[in-house]
């Protein structure tokens, strides 16, 4: 996780005399990062739920009220994956399950596999949802199926794969009452079901390495602060670990770049200060289900009673993570820049 990783990585490639990509002036158009790969929860969900059964589903008005009325994202407008492409240069990420065999055959921007109410267990969700493990299974099937009819070349598609980004933002129901399992956390103590989180994620950051991801976006949950482990914070058993466990993936995993997501200086940053942003309102949702819909969502923090964020929330989120304070060490915009060795 530190400058003299990279820097050592570098090193050892001009000593090895590696093929060194520099994403700057690349093959791909002019852009930074090739694609944007999605992995998470209904944060980032671009509308897999909608072809699920299950009750969290955002498949109707006034989900998307802010974005043409299309619906299947858990928020009024864009999500905070869709932010990211766009500063990327990138389309957003479409949801694999609402997209054609064609269609899969043709995108080589990235696609979003994250599916509301699911986490990084199999037994955690309530109704049918793309577990990390599913969505990784998808993306395996993109990568050996799909992106080698529109890349037909293989070294060209591990380079572009090395050369996308991988946003794994999953876990928040995990730690959720309603979402996990009570018959697995009850198994643990709240530190060793940290331990088995991380380790599952581990796990799955490793087969996407396998298949060629090389830069990645990992979500560090917790809203309560550092250290805080009281009741009602026991995901920062897992934000506190996460950094450790992420510098050992990425000693272990040649080339690997890991950044973390932390929600709770986000959090922080918009409930301590909410007027910076224009809103006014950071208690309570813009819309309750079945009720009316707030008419200004732009002053709103949350937009559902699910603890969905408004578009305004996601769009700080997606901003202070590409060029400011929320994700460490490396901002997207350094992860974009980063030279990534192929080998
Ligand atoms: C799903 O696909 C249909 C057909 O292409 C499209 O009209 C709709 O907007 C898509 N939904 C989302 C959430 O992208
Ligand atoms: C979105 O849907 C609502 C409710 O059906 C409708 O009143 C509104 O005109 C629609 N907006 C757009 C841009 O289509
Ligand atoms: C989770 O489910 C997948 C099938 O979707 C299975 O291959 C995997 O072994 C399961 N993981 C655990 C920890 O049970
Ligand atoms: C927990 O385990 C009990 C006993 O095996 C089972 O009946 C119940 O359905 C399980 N609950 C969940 C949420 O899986
Ligand atoms: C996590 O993985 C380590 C190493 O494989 C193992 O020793 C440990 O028991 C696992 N922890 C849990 C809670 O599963
Ligand atoms: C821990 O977080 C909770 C919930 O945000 C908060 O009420 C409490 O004051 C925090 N405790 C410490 C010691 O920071």
């Amino acid at each position: 996780m530190e400058n003299s990783v990279l820097f050592f990585l570098l090193s050892f490639c001009f000593v090895a005399n590696q093929v060194l990509i520099t994403n700057v002036n690349g093959d791909e158009q002019h852009r930074l990062v090739s694609a944007l790969y999605v992995f998470g929860d209904s944060h980032v969900d671009a509308g897999n739920n909608a072809h699920l059964n299950t009750p969290a589903q955002a498949n109707r008005w006034p989900y998307g009220i802010d974005l043409y009325n299309i619906t299947g994202r858990f928020t009024n407008g864009k999500n905070m994956a869709d932010f990211i492409a766009t500063y990327l240069d990138l389309p957003m990420p479409p949801a694999y399950l609402n997209l054609t065999d064609f269609e899969r055959s043709q995108i080589t921007t990235g696609i979003s596999y994250a599916s509301g109410a699911c986490g990084i267990l199999n037994t955690t969700g309530v109704g049918e949802c793309l577990t990390l493990s599913k969505q990784v299974g998808y993306f395996t099937s993109t990568v050996t199926k799909d992106l080698p009819k529109a890349i037909n070349d293989k070294e060209k598609l591990q380079k572009n794969l090395a050369n996308s980004l991988y946003l794994v933002l999953i876990g928040n129901n995990d730690y959720s009452e309603r979402m996990s399992n009570k018959n697995v956390t009850n198994k643990y103590c709240p530190q060793d079901y940290a331990d088995y989180l991380l380790n599952e994620t581990s796990g799955h950051i490793k087969t996407l390495y396998e298949l060629g991801a090389r830069k990645f976006v990992v979500l560090g949950i917790s809203t309560c602060g550092p250290q805080n482990y009281t009741k009602g914070c026991e995901s920062r058993y897992y934000v506190d670990k996460l950094p450790q466990r992420l510098q050992k993936l990425q000693s272990e995993l040649f080339g690997s770049i890991f950044t973390i997501y932390d929600v709770y200086k986000v959090y922080n940053k918009i409930t301590g200060n909410p007027q910076k942003y224009g809103i006014t309102n950071t208690q309570e949702p813009c819309y309750v289900d079945h009720g009316p819909v707030c008419p200004d969502r732009s002053k709103y923090l949350k937009f559902d009673q699910y603890s969905h964020q408004t578009q305004v929330a996601y769009e700080i989120a997606a901003k202070e993570c590409f060029s400011g304070t929320a994700c460490s060490p490396y901002t997207i915009s350094q992860l974009a820049k980063a030279s990534i060795i192929n080998h």
